[in-house]
Order: C-alpha cells, then sequence, then structure tokens
C-alpha cells in the first residue's frame, strides 16, 4: 500500500470571510496537509472555484490559485469532507439573534450547533473540533455535551482558535498575525489536541506568537479584542462632536494621544462609524453575557460603545441637513462609497446603510457609488430601489449633486479630479468627509463648500 500523500486532512465548515482567507493560508503554507473547505451554499463554492471569488479581498486569489487543486478543495459535500478530517474547523456564521430570548443581543447560535449535529451523525472515528466563529464563553462546553452525547463511542476534544483577521488586511493579518490564539481544556486529551493545532500554525507563525490559554480564555478573549477596538473608534468618535464645537481638530488630537506609546496610534481615526459584520454584534453580545450574569454595570458600559456608533451616525446626517439649510428634499446626494472599510466589498453594517436610508426618510436622492460594493448595496436598499440610483463611475454619481458624502476611505477618491466634479455640480457644492481623507483647503479654494468630522469646516458662506 502506498503512503498516504497528506499527512493530515483539515476542514473547515463555513466558506465565508474567514474559512475561506484562513484556509487558502493555511493550504499555501502547508503542501503537506489536505484543506477542505465545505458550504451548504453551492454558489459560494462554486465561486470560490472560479477566478470570481466570493469575496474582494487584496491578494487573496493569488494564495488560492497556488494551493486550489493541490491540496486546497472547495466542496458541498459536507458529509463526506466530515468523514476523511482529523481536525475540524468550524467558521459558519454568529449573527445577532434577531427572536426569542436575547433578541437584539444574544448570538444566534442556530448554524453552529447544526454544524456540531451534523459532525456526531457523520463521524465515525474520534476527531479535533475547532470553534473558529467568534461564540460567547462557555459555548465549548455545550458543544462538547452535544458532541459527545454520542453512542458510538467517539471522542470529540473541542478548541478554540479565534480568528482576528480584518477584512482588507486578511491576507497580511493571516500570514503575518499579532498572535493566534489556541484554547483548550487542560486535560491531558486537551493538551494533545492543542498542541496537534499549534504544530499547523508552526509552519509559519513564529512560536512566541502562538499563545495557548484556557479555553474560557480564549473565547472571551475574542469577543473582548473586538470591544476594545471598537472603543477606540467610540471614543475618538465621541471626541469629533466637541472637537466641533470647540474649533479643536480631531486628527491633530489624535496625532497628539496617539504619540503616547501607552496609548498608540492605531483605530484612532474618527469616522462616520464604524461598521462591519462583528464589533457590533460582538459587543452587544458581552452586553448579553454580563447582563446574563448580573453584571448590570458592566453591561452598560459596554452598550455606550454601540450607542455611541449610532449617535455618531445619526450626528453627521443631522449635520448634513442643518448645513445645507435644514432641508435636503429633492436634492441630490452622491454617497462616496458603501463598504464599511476600504479594501473589501463587505457592507455588513456599514454605516452607509444608516446614511442612506435616513437621507431618503428626508427626501434627498440618494445616488451611490463603490468600486466593490455596488452588488452588495443594491441588496441592502432592496427596499428602497425606486430611490435610489446606483452609479460605478464617481463623476457621473456626482453630475448634479448637490452635495457629496464621503462614507468610504477608499483611496481612488483622493485621486480624482474634484476640479471636473465641482464643474458639474449644483450650487451651492458641499463636500461631507465622513472619513477625513480629501485634501480640504484644495477643495475649499476649488469652490467646495467643505464639512470634515471633528475638524473646522470651511465654507463660503
Ligand atoms: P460568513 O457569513 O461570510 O460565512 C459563513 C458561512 O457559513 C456561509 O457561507 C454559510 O453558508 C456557511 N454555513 C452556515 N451554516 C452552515 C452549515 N450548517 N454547513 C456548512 N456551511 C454553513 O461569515 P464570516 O464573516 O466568515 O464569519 C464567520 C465567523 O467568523 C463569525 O462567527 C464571525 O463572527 C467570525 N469572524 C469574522 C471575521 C470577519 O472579518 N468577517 C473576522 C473574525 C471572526
Ligand atoms: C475587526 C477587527 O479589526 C478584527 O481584528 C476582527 O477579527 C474582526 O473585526 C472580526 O471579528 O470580524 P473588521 O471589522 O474586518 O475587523 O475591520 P476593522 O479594520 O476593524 O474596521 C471596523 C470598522 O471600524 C470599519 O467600519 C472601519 O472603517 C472603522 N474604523 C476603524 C474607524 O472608524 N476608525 C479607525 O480608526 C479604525
Amino acid at each position: 500500500m502506498s503512503a498516504p500523500k497528506f499527512s493530515k486532512n483539515i476542514l473547515c465548515i463555513g466558506a465565508g470571510y474567514v474559512g475561506g482567507p484562513t484556509m487558502a493560508v493555511i493550504a499555501a503554507k502547508c503542501p503537506q496537509y489536505k484543506v477542505t473547505v465545505v458550504d451548504i451554499n453551492a454558489a459560494r463554492i462554486n465561486a470560490w472555484n472560479s477566478d470570481n471569488l466570493p469575496i474582494y479581498e487584496p491578494g487573496l486569489l493569488d494564495v488560492v490559485k497556488q494551493a486550489r487543486g493541490r491540496n486546497l478543495f472547495f466542496s458541498t459535500d459536507v458529509d463526506a469532507a466530515i468523514k476523511e478530517a482529523q481536525i475540524i474547523f468550524v467558521s459558519v456564521n454568529t449573527p445577532t439573534k434577531t427572536f426569542g430570548e436575547g433578541a437584539g443581543k444574544a448570538a444566534d447560535l442556530q448554524y453552529w450547533e447544526l454544524t456540531a449535529r451534523n459532525i456526531v451523525k457523520v463521524a465515525a472515528e474520534n476527531k479535533i473540533i475547532i470553534e473558529k466563529s467568534t461564540l460567547p464563553v462557555k459555548t465549548a462546553e455545550a458543544m462538547g455535551r452535544i458532541l459527545n452525547a454520542n453512542e458510538k463511542g467517539i471522542k470529540f476534544e473541542v478548541l478554540s482558535n479565534p480568528e482576528f483577521l480584518a477584512e482588507g488586511t486578511a491576507i497580511e493579518d493571516l500570514e503575518r498575525p499579532d498572535r493566534v490564539l489556541i484554547g483548550s481544556q487542560l486535560t491531558p486529551e486537551g493538551i494533545k489536541a492543542r498542541d496537534e493545532v499549534v504544530e499547523i500554525y508552526a509552519n509559519w507563525v513564529p512560536n512566541e506568537k502562538i499563545l495557548t490559554s484556557n479555553i474560557w480564555s480564549s473565547e472571551l478573549s475574542k469577543l473582548v479584542a473586538n470591544a476594545f477596538l471598537a472603543q477606540r473608534i467610540s471614543s475618538i468618535n465621541s471626541i469629533s462632536a466637541l472637537c466641533e464645537k470647540t474649533d479643536a481638530n480631531v486628527s491633530e488630537v489624535s496625532r497628539a494621544i496617539g504619540m503616547d506609546t501607552r496609548i498608540g496610534s492605531k483605530f484612532l481615526s474618527s469616522s462616520v462609524g464604524f461598521g462591519g459584520s462583528c464589533f457590533q454584534k460582538d459587543i452587544l453580545n458581552l452586553v448579553y453575557i454580563c447582563q446574563s450574569y448580573g453584571l448590570t454595570e458592566v453591561a452598560d458600559y459596554w452598550e455606550r460603545v454601540v450607542l455611541m456608533n449610532e449617535y455618531q451616525k445619526r450626528r453627521f446626517v443631522q449635520n448634513m441637513l442643518k448645513v445645507m439649510f435644514n432641508t435636503v428634499a429633492g436634492k441630490r446626494i452622491a454617497l462616496f462609497g458603501f463598504a464599511f472599510k476600504a479594501d473589501t466589498g463587505d457592507t455588513r453594517e456599514s454605516p452607509a446603510i444608516d446614511v442612506a436610508k435616513q437621507l431618503i426618510e428626508e427626501h434627498a436622492k440618494v445616488v451611490i457609488t463603490d468600486p466593490q460594493a455596488l452588488d452588495n448595496a443594491k441588496i441592502d436598499l432592496a427596499d428602497y430601489a425606486d430611490k435610489i440610483e446606483f452609479i460605478a463611475d464617481p463623476y457621473e454619481a456626482a453630475k448634479g449633486a448637490h452635495a457629496i458624502a464621503v462614507m468610504t476611505e477608499w483611496k481612488e477618491y483622493k485621486a480624482l479630479d474634484y476640479k471636473r466634479i465641482f464643474s458639474s455640480m449644483e450650487r451651492p457644492s458641499f463636500i461631507f468627509d465622513g472619513r477625513n481623507i480629501l485634501n480640504h483647503e484644495e477643495l475649499f479654494k476649488t469652490g467646495f463648500n467643505v464639512f470634515p468630522l471633528g475638524q473646522p469646516n470651511h465654507k463660503h458662506f
């Protein structure tokens, strides 16, 4: 009998923003393993098997092409893949629950639990199951019970290996992570399973960056990391409001405080608000967990981070209204960018969704442009389709507009010919820079009335 071609069979269930890139990097770095990614969404799997990947992520196609067909496989045959894998990462979605107990805050674990039950049904031998999805602390306990309540004598070891990648920089984050965290039970079996997963990452991640911990710390650290990151944005956004009242400049304040190495310079850019699929849901989940342990003050403390974010989005539109003579009814307003950040086509929880909806409520004529996110924008705003235009070319989008509002910090928007844009707009012409990325002095000289965030405005009247 010939030796097996691969030294390990690794499976990931869930081929989304995390499962796809994470497994592509593992496969590219470790040709000795067979890596399979499965999903119940056949269209997504077909896209992973094409050159038109289901998500836009710089550098992703190159990494996928390196390994696909060699040791990286995308498939819808979930059961066959479960049978042959020794190590299973589960990276299905864990959105905020929309129904029943905990609606609006708790994590909806139905996809995770269905996956666990399917693994038990199909498996014929012991396996390591890894929580890659972001989950409430203590989920591994419930999962361990579901998995190990089988009558086949099969033993499942549940580990936590949360993912810290950010969209737009996923490949860089995966290739050179700040750390990889692996939580396990501290039993001999738990530690043996943990060491097997350490071995995977040790193929390219330096040992000192591979952290191991108890499983509950690992689950909780993921929620806390997102809560701390989001808290920085809400903190600086709260200060942007104060800057606008006092003629201070939030970018100068950010720079000044960020140079204190104890504070640090990252994640201090004021914006129209944070978006993305995780910050809000993970903080609300943390809030729910604290509430369920009776820690009301702790829950309230973290909930303020989300409330401040809501305020920032609302404040942005209120300011537009006030400046544009208290009415935007019938006025064409071009939103530059719809993705929740640059370098992704993802629009989940994008602040642009709220801004667009508020402007429509004010009877503005909204036009949306974005280099990657127009398809998702059309889905997000399907209920308002007759009230919105979607135009790929920003020059066309701005034609005849009273105002431009920058929603996403795409570098393309810095390089546009704003003289040309100005000449095609209504007067007075406004720019609201929700990301503070444009050259405000230049725009003012061109003739625009410029309203940055948390900085003195430049207006001709
Ligand atoms: P996603 O929605 O893009 O992908 C999840 C995939 O799981 C979907 O394609 C869905 O069809 C599939 N799925 C659901 N149930 C399934 C089942 N029973 N069998 C097979 N496939 C199934 O989600 P995502 O953004 O990749 O996030 C996944 C998890 O990772 C979440 O818990 C999220 O909080 C966490 N996370 C996300 C990011 C991010 O940047 N998006 C970063 C770190 C962690
Ligand atoms: C975030 C975290 O950065 C990742 O570590 C984490 O793995 C991930 O959530 C997750 O769990 O899903 P992501 O949401 O992809 O990653 O993107 P970020 O770069 O964190 O940006 C989130 C939002 O904050 C964006 O809307 C961004 O524009 C905004 N932001 C970010 C600011 O407004 N100001 C900043 O200074 C930084």
